[in-house]
C-alpha cells in the first residue's frame, strides 16, 4: 500500500500536489478538490449522491491549508474556512493528471481485443452454476466486459428460455421485434434474418438510437447442416485499419453514416451516426457495421465520399478476414451473448434437412456492468442520476 509521502500546495493555493511513496506526484485543483469533497455535507451518507451544485462552491475557492500525509490529506478550502478529509487511495483512482495525450482509438485497459487466434479459448460459463452473487456468475459477466461476447451453455431447451439469461445481470430491451424474436427461416420473412441465408459480420439494430448495447441469441434447434454463428471483433478491426491507415479511421469516426430499417408495417427506424465511434478524447466507444440496413450516406463532404468509400470497402475487408473470426455451432440449450456496440456477429447459411432455431432478445450493458460492478465491490450505495 502506498502512502503520501508529502504534499505542496500550488501557487495562490489554487491546487495540490500530492507525492507518494511509489513515486507517483499527482496535481489536483482547488475547485475540482471542493467540488468532489466526501463529507456529509457534500454528498448523502446513504446514497453517495452530490447534495450541492457548482453555484453552491464560491468562484473563488482556493486552498488555504493542508494537513496530513499517510492515507489521508485533510485539505481546508477558502473562503468557505471548510476542511474536508481525502483519501490518498480515492486520490488515486479519481487522479486526472496524465501526462500523455491520448491517440485517437484508445482502448480501455479494461477490454482485451481479440481475433481467430482465440480458436477454442471462448470465454463460457455454465448456466446452471449462474446463482446470484456466484463466482461464476462474476466470472462470465467480467468475460463479457472484456472479450465482448461470452457463451453459456446447460441451459434449458425451452422457448423463452434467453429471458433467464438476461435475468442473470439486468432486463430485456424491448423493441418493435417483440420482448424477443424468433430466428428461423420464415416465407415472407421482414427480415433477412429470418432466411437461410449467410449473413455477413455486423451489429444488430444500428439504425436505432441508441443501438441496443447487448444482445443473446439463444438456441433451441440446430440439425440443420450449416448455421454455424461466427464472431467478430470489432475493435481488434479498428486496430488494424488505425495501425494500417490513420485517416482511414479518421473519415469512418469523423463522419456520420446513416441506417435504416422500414420491413415490417408502421416502422420507421433511422439513425445518423458514425460507423466507428470515438468519444471526445478519442477513445473506441462504439462500432456499427450492417450491410443491409446501411442508408445513403448523405454527410461526407463530396470531396471526401470517395476516399470515405475506400476506408469503408478496406474496414469491411479487415472484418471479412477470415483471421479475424472465431466460430462455433450453438447445441440446443446454449447461447451467447454480444456487446452489440463491439463485436459483430455473422451466420453461415443453412439448407437441408433438419432444422435450426434460435431465439433472440436485446438488453442493456450498463445493466451488464452495474451488476458485475456491485460483485466486484460489493458496496450497496450507489451513486446516480
Ligand atoms: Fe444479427
Amino acid at each position: 500500500m502506498t502512502s503520501i509521502e508529502s504534499f505542496a500546495i500550488l501557487e495562490d493555493g489554487s491546487g495540490l500536489e500530492a507525492h507518494w511513496s511509489d513515486g507517483v506526484s499527482l496535481r489536483f485543483h482547488a475547485i475540482w478538490l471542493r467540488d468532489n469533497a466526501l463529507d456529509a455535507e457534500t454528498r448523502w451518507p446513504g446514497n453517495g449522491q452530490r447534495l450541492i451544485t457548482l453555484d453552491d462552491i464560491p468562484r473563488d475557492t482556493r486552498i488555504k491549508g493542508a494537513e496530513g500525509g499517510g492515507a489521508e490529506l485533510a485539505v481546508t478550502f477558502a473562503p468557505e474556512g471548510k476542511t474536508v478529509r481525502f483519501p490518498g487511495a480515492w486520490l488515486r483512482t479519481n487522479a486526472y493528471d496524465r501526462k500523455a495525450r491520448r491517440s485517437p482509438g484508445w482502448i480501455a485497459p479494461r477490454i482485451e481485443t481479440w481475433d481467430g487466434g482465440l480458436g477454442a479459448n471462448l470465454p463460457d460459463g455454465d448456466f446452471r452454476a449462474m446463482a446470484p452473487g456466484s463466482t461464476e456468475l462474476h466470472d462470465w459477466l467480467a468475460a463479457v466486459r472484456r472479450y465482448g461476447f461470452a457463451k453459456l451453455s446447460g441451459g434449458p431447451v425451452e422457448s423463452g428460455a434467453l429471458l433467464k439469461v438476461a435475468a442473470l445481470f439486468g432486463y430485456v430491451r424491448e423493441t418493435n421485434y417483440g420482448e424477443w424474436f424468433e430466428v428461423r427461416t420464415e416465407v415472407n420473412p421482414t427480415n433477412l434474418a429470418y432466411t437461410g441465408l449467410g449473413l455477413q459480420a455486423h451489429t444488430d439494430n444500428p439504425y436505432r438510437d441508441p443501438v441496443p448495447t447487448l444482445q443473446i441469441l439463444y438456441c433451441l434447434e440446430n440439425s440443420a447442416e450449416g448455421g454455424d454463428s461466427m464472431l467478430v471483433d470489432g475493435f481488434r478491426a479498428v486496430e488494424r485499419l488505425r495501425d494500417e491507415d490513420p485517416r482511414a479511421l479518421a473519415l469512418l469516426s469523423g463522419h456520420c453514416a446513416r441506417f435504416e430499417y422500414s420491413g415490417s408495417a408502421g416502422v420507421r427506424l433511422t439513425s445518423r451516426r458514425p460507423m466507428i465511434e470515438l468519444a471526445p478524447d478519442g477513445e473506441l466507444i462504439g462500432v456499427r457495421f450492417n450491410n443491409r440496413s446501411a442508408a445513403p450516406i448523405t454527410d461526407v463532404p463530396y470531396e471526401d465520399m470517395a476516399d470515405y468509400y475506400a476506408a469503408y470497402r478496406r474496414f469491411g475487408e479487415i472484418i471479412d478476414d477470415p483471421v479475424m473470426a472465431v466460430g462455433f455451432k450453438l447445441e440446443p440449450g446454449e447461447s451467447f451473448i454480444v456487446d452489440n456496440t463491439r463485436v459483430l456477429h455473422a451466420r453461415k447459411g443453412y439448407c437441408g434437412t433438419g432444422s435450426r432455431w434460435l431465439q433472440g432478445c436485446y438488453a442493456d450493458k450498463d445493466g451488464l456492468l452495474s451488476t458485475l460492478s456491485a460483485l466486484e465491490s460489493k458496496v450497496t450505495g450507489a451513486v446516480g442520476e
